[in-house]
């Protein structure tokens, strides 16, 4: 049994090393896409209404501001004459309607819809809308991580009118490709507190699947180390995100208003503070104490960034010890077991609501930290060949760069591990850490 478990545990490494995240499919979260659904409620020639919603199924990907953006191409000459919970950015040209007593909403033959923002008047809000294109995560909200919109559609006057599903999808989020809708099972609705079901006449779904290396050419983040046994910070390999340049800002200094300013309805191109790394984002890993039972580690995750909060944050952590975690400080921690209960090395870490979830820009408060708890297998327990290090770090879903295991802290030669001989060390190392 215990050989099976090895195996499948040394299959699934291989796995995890081979296919990081390059074709869009991410065997930490074998069921993480995104869904468009569309349920075709009332359809007769030339007016049709229908109920779009955007499903993030991804235990750690999230969409945060300034949120999605979902576009697609019409078949015929259809028009929006009405929406709720969402808008189109533009009417378009609505001329062949100029008789009627209102115009539609939008004539254009490839709309983008954008959520209401929260507070929306309440006569144009319907259900899951109206918290500007917002979705968490699975793992962090499982209320949140939907978007719903309702539209009443018509057509030019020289269309027959009759309902076609669009095609060619996109949500506006860097990173991501969508698939076109197919048919599926119509939704069923629960009226009369369960009694009864309704369903939609027709129900569409289109899949967008979501890849680093579409989001990004460089990555997002790097992951340094250090140990109480261990003298050296093991830093963020050198230029892991892009090179020191002319176009950082130097520790302290607030980027000028002209960089600053820029288009709210987009994200801001990142502008960090120089380190030898260049990440927007830095992880330090501190293998902190050793106990009898026990032994602690810190994370803690620092915003080089000077032009973003990351709200709603998370850190997927993979070690093989992550089973064995008593005790998370301050943040949130789920295990993820995507395979199989016994493989249980992957975890998702993210902030407490109003204490942490926002990771605030370079230059103010700029971090946040956990202390874990590890319980310990007291009879082969050991720091040896780096296993207090984790193998993978993912900051909001994208990979970070780790330091190469030739660099891990190592074992002084005759190692003590009394916690009083390492409190000592750790604090003269986080006092190191606060001058980085
Ligand atoms: C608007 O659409 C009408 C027909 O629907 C067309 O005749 C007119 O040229 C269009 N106007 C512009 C500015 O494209
Ligand atoms: C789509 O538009 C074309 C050209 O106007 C028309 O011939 C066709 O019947 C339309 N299809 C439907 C299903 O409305
Ligand atoms: C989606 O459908 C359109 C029109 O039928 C087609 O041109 C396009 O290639 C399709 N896209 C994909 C990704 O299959
Ligand atoms: C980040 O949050 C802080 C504090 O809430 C705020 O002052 C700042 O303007 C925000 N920065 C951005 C880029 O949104
Ligand atoms: C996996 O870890 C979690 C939390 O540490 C624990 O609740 C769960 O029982 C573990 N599962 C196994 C099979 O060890
Ligand atoms: C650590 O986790 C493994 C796997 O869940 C479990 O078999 C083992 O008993 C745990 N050890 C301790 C000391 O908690
Ligand atoms: C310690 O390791 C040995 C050899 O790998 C193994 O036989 C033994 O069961 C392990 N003990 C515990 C408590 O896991
Ligand atoms: C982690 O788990 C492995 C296998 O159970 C064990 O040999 C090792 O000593 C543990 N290391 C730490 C730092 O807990």
């Amino acid at each position: 049994m215990s050989a099976m478990l090895n195996l499948l545990f040394a299959v699934t490494t291989i796995l995890f090393t081979i296919s990081p995240f390059t074709h869009g499919y991410d065997p930490l979260d074998p069921n993480g896409e995104m869904i468009i659904k569309w349920d075709l409620l009332h359809s007769s020639p030339g007016h049709h209404t229908v109920l779009v919603k955007i499903e993030n199924k991804q235990e750690y990907h999230h969409v945060e501001n300034p949120g999605w953006k979902l576009s697609w191409h019409w078949v015929n000459k259809t028009v929006i004459w009405d929406m709720r919970g969402a808008e189109t950015t533009e009417q378009g040209n609505c001329s062949a309607f100029a008789s009627s007593e209102t115009l539609p909403h939008c004539c254009l033959r490839r709309p983008t819809i954008v959520d209401l923002l929260p507070g929306a008047p309440f006569n144009m809000q319907v259900s899951n809308c109206c918290r500007g294109g917002v979705l968490t995560s699975m793992s962090q909200d499982r209320i949140n991580h939907v978007s719903a919109f309702q539209m009443t559609l018509g057509s030019f006057p020289d269309d027959p009118g009759e309902f076609i599903m669009p095609y060619d999808f996109d949500i506006g989020v860097p990173g991501y490709t969508c698939g076109n809708a197919t048919s599926v099972a119509p939704t069923k609705y629960i009226t009369d507190k369960g009694r009864r079901k309704t369903q939609a006449l027709a129900t569409w779904e289109a899949e967008c699947m979501y890849s680093q290396t579409k989001s990004s050419q460089s990555p997002k983040c790097c992951v340094s180390l250090s140990a109480f046994y261990y003298q050296n910070i093991v830093p963020c390999p050198t230029c892991s995100c892009g090179c020191p340049s002319s176009n950082c800002v130097k520790s302290g200094v607030v980027p000028s208003l002209l960089e600053q300013e820029h288009d709210p309805h987009e994200e801001a191109s990142p502008v960090v503070q120089c380190t030898k790394h260049m990440c927007p984002i830095h992880i330090h890993w501190h293998v902190k104490v050793n106990y009898k039972k026990y032994w602690r580690v810190k994370i803690t995750a620092t915003n080089l960034n000077t032009m973003k909060n990351y709200s709603d944050w998370n850190l997927v952590v993979l070690h093989p010890n992550l089973s064995n975690v008593t005790k998370v400080f301050s943040f949130n921690y789920k295990p993820m077991t995507p395979y199989s209960k016994h493989i249980n090395d992957t975890g998702v870490f993210w902030g407490l609501k109003y204490y942490n979830d926002v990771l605030i820009q370079a230059g103010e408060t700029g971090n946040v930290q956990t202390e874990i708890l590890l319980n310990k297998d007291m009879e082969n327990f050991s720091f040896k060949n780096g296993w207090g290090f984790p193998r993978r770090i993912l900051f909001n879903g994208d990979e970070c760069v780790m330091p190469s295991p030739d660099d891990y802290p190592r074992l002084p030669k005759s190692a003590s591990y009394s916690s009083r001989d390492s409190s000592f060390v750790t604090s003269v190392l986080c006092f190191l850490l606060l001058l980085v």
